[in-house]
């Protein structure tokens, strides 16, 4: 534990940012598994560019998951320890993916997204101005987690609009 470090800590229990930043653990551990599954059973039309995004966010939530884990065992914490504890402390929880079409699995993780954003935009609150490090990585992945919603977000309607011209072709 960094003694020095944690002592320009103001205004806020180090415990209570632990305990913030864990539940946020835990929904990267599930954010990656879920976009991890959704790009292996994803089906449908213009699935390979979905595929990529899903792919790309993966790798993105689990560069989270390390953010976070870095900065609990910076203040003196444990990230949790097993799986079991993910879903006893997430906030968002898992959307496992019932249908597997593109716009389905698209809307289940745009949902997901906006859970993040609400869920990193109140720490964010939480620790302004009492501890600057949790501040600067909880906006670094709230930056992050606002570009996911964006880019499922329009390729979503990319799709559905495709989607409708072709529905559209076929009625002529
Ligand atoms: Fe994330
Ligand atoms: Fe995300």
């Amino acid at each position: 534990m960094a003694v020095r470090g944690n002592s320009i800590i103001k205004g806020i229990e180090i415990n209570e940012v632990i305990r913030l930043l864990n539940r946020a653990y835990a929904d990267e551990w599930l954010a990656y598994y879920q976009y991890f599954i959704e790009a292996k059973v994803i089906t449908g039309i213009m699935k390979d560019a979905a595929i990529a995004e899903l792919n790309q966010h993966a790798t993105d939530e689990l560069r989270h998951a390390n953010m976070v884990a870095d900065r609990i065992l910076q203040l003196g914490g444990t990230p949790l320890l097993h799986p079991q504890e993910w879903f006893s402390h997430t906030n968002c929880g898992y959307e496992e993916p019932k249908e597997f079409d593109v716009v389905a699995i698209l809307e289940d993780s745009i949902k997901g997204e906006q859970c993040a954003i609400s869920t990193y935009s109140s720490i964010a609150d939480m620790v302004k101005d009492k501890d600057i490090i949790t501040y600067d990585i909880v906006s670094q992945i709230l930056a992050d987690e606002v570009e996911h919603e964006e880019d499922l977000q329009s390729l979503h309607d990319d799709i559905a609009d495709f989607v409708k011209d072709i529905k559209n072709s076929c009625n002529r």
